[in-house]
């Protein structure tokens, strides 16, 4: 369960004020599958790094499943990020040079709490999954952009997290593996109970969400289940 109120995120720029997010309450249940929507500009990556703690609000609050996770201390974040939640970044932040099979042990390696074994065989469970345990051994270059892209999953699923962040995971590929990545979020929604929160502002992925929150001006416009979803 996430838990937003009033989350306001302002930048300054010298006099120019931009309110990236202005006073967004949102509730997001176990297991959902949101899409976040809305124009170029209306806030969908700042309040998605908001809930990634990768950046602190401005005001507002945000509890993960009971932890009031803005009151963490910078290391406590990074262990909380560890343990409970994925993100995946439209251009895939691969580590140009480690293999596929390194870049998906890294958060796993990162925790200290599975032994090389343990490790080994997780990393090969995701990427038997997204189907590409025969490019372990390949560097991300050598794959294509949606592979790659699979591969980050992978490496985000690596640690079982909660929640998952997408931030528009198919904004460099084309139809085909746009829906091959959809599908990979789909069945792992269904398979794992993952929470998924998905940034896109392409029309037809909305098929995908089974709840859909817009977004304008860092507000939110509209919030509704998506009895068409998939
Ligand atoms: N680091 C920053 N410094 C100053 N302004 C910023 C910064 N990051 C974002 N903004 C501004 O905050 C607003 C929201 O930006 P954000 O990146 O969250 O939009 P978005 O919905 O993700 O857009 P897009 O669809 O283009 O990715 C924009 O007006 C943007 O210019
Ligand atoms: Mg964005």
């Amino acid at each position: 369960m996430i838990q937003i109120s009033d989350l306001t995120k302002i930048y300054r720029m010298g006099t120019v004020e931009v309110r990236a997010l202005d006073g967004v309450t949102l509730d997001i249940a176990k297991g959902e599958f949101v899409g976040i929507m809305g124009a170029s500009g209306s806030g969908k990556t700042t309040l998605l790094h908001m809930l990634g703690l990768l950046d602190d609000p401005t005001k507002g609050k945000i509890n993960i499943e009971g932890t009031d996770v803005l009151a963490l201390s910078d290391y406590e974040k990074t262990m909380f990020r560890l343990y409970k939640l994925g993100y995946v970044f439209q251009d895939y932040a691969l580590v140009p040079d480690l293999t596929v099979m390194e870049n998906v042990s890294l958060p796993a390696m990162l925790r200290k709490d599975r032994s090389e074994e343990q490790i080994r065989k997780d990393s090969d469970f995701v990427l038997e999954r997204i189907g590409l345990l025969d490019r372990c051994d390949h560097l991300p270059r050598e794959l294509s952009g949606g592979q790659q892209q699979r591969v980050s999953i992978a490496r985000a699923i690596v640690n079982k997290p909660d929640i998952l962040f997408a931030d528009e995971p198919c904004a460099n590929l084309d139809t085909e593996n746009s829906r091959m990545v959809l599908d990979l979020f789909h069945d792992i929604n269904e398979e794992m109970k993952q929470t998924i929160v998905m940034v896109s502002h392409e029309d037809w992925h909305k098929e995908y969400f089974h709840r859909i929150v817009r977004l304008k001006d860092g507000k939110v416009v509209s919030d509704g289940t998506n009895p068409s979803a998939h």
